[in-house]
């Protein structure tokens, strides 16, 4: 239980593994989400943008009366989105999450992307559907998110898609400090100086497309690029434990003290990314997988780079 959640200062724990839904349908993340609660999830990783809050809202408060699980067992994370950084717009944004998701305080909310859209826009057309950080500081933003822990609307705060100078900058300056850097992380993308930035801050990572969310909408996919869960040293090692590929790089995340919100929407698939906390690699296996870092983000963040807009990916990532 304990080496299965990672430690806030609070006391409060986080289940490591969660369940992630982005990508996954209005249609399915109903049964997915009661599903998953059924079989023993107990962390959701939501957001307003993934447009499915509403019914993941329903299979929670469903769960709840049920008596499938009580409030307090479930870690539910969810997001702030780009076009509501103005101070003013972030605890509307949150309210209707949690009208959304029938709760009345969620365990983390989150900075989506150091990225500010105008209020209204949920993706850019043009450079003029953006805010840079001059017009906006983003500490401006994270001031009003810290008047939400609080309010009692939820009880850690933190951010997504921080390089390390954009965490640094935040941390040498804020009064409460973000607790979570929901970053891509698997054995194409390791971060190594992530990791060890936050550690020495005392700031927890979770690890998004931990399977390299093939399911992206193909705009959003390179040709070329390299799908993780046939990777060849990962089959072996999974061979070698009588594991599937998905659970070896559940269990790399575990092992690397990385919350890890692997999505599916298929029970049997669900049941077994759960049973992934079962696997233990060994030393070997750990050595062996380090090898296989290619510095290769999924999840580009291109889509945020706009002719004569205020960002570039090369400052998104500070690369
Ligand atoms: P599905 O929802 O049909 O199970 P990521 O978490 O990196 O975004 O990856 C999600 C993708 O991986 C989805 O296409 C999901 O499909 C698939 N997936 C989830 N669990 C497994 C698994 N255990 N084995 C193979 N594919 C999986």
């Amino acid at each position: 239980e304990a080496m299965n959640s990672l430690p806030f200062t609070n006391g409060d724990r986080m289940p490591i593994l969660g369940l992630g839904t982005w990508k996954s349908n209005p249609g399915e993340v109903y049964t997915a989400v009661k599903e998953a609660v059924s079989l023993g999830y107990r962390h959701i990783d939501c957001a307003p943008i993934y447009e499915n809050e509403a019914e993941v809202g329903r299979a929670l408060s469903e769960s709840f009366q049920e008596n499938t699980v009580t409030r307090d067992k479930m870690w539910i994370t969810s997001k702030l989105w780009n076009n509501a950084h103005a101070p003013e717009d972030v605890r509307p944004a949150l309210e209707k999450t949690l009208a959304d998701l029938k709760l009345d305080y969620l365990d983390l909310f989150l900075i989506h992307w150091p990225v500010h859209l105008r209020k209204g826009v949920l993706f850019p057309g043009s450079a003029e559907d953006m805010i840079g950080f001059e017009a906006l500081p983003i500490g401006d933003t994270w001031e009003a998110m810290e008047a939400l822990v609080g309010n009692g609307l939820c009880r850690h705060i933190g951010v997504s898609n921080f390089s390390i100078p954009k965490l640094k900058a935040l941390v040498d300056s804020v009064c409460l400090k973000p607790e979570m850097n929901q970053v891509e992380l698997h054995p194409y993308l390791q971060q190594p100086e992530m990791l060890d930035f936050c550690r020495k801050n005392n700031i927890h990572l979770t690890a998004y497309s931990p399977l390299g969310s093939a399911d992206r909408p193909s705009e959003l996919k390179a040709d070329d690029e390299p799908i993780l869960l046939k990777d060849s040293t990962i089959a072996m090692i999974a061979r070698r434990h009588g594991a599937t590929p998905a659970q070896v790089l559940i269990s790399w995340a575990i092992n690397r003290k990385t919350a890890v919100i692997p999505k599916s929407v298929n029970p049997s698939r669900m049941r077994q990314n759960l049973a992934a906390v079962e696997v233990s690699l060994s030393r070997d296996d750990m050595q062996a997988i380090a090898g296989l870092d290619r510095n290769r983000r999924y999840v580009s963040g291109d889509f945020w780079a706009m002719a004569g807009g205020p960002y570039t990916v090369a400052d998104l990532w500070d690369e």
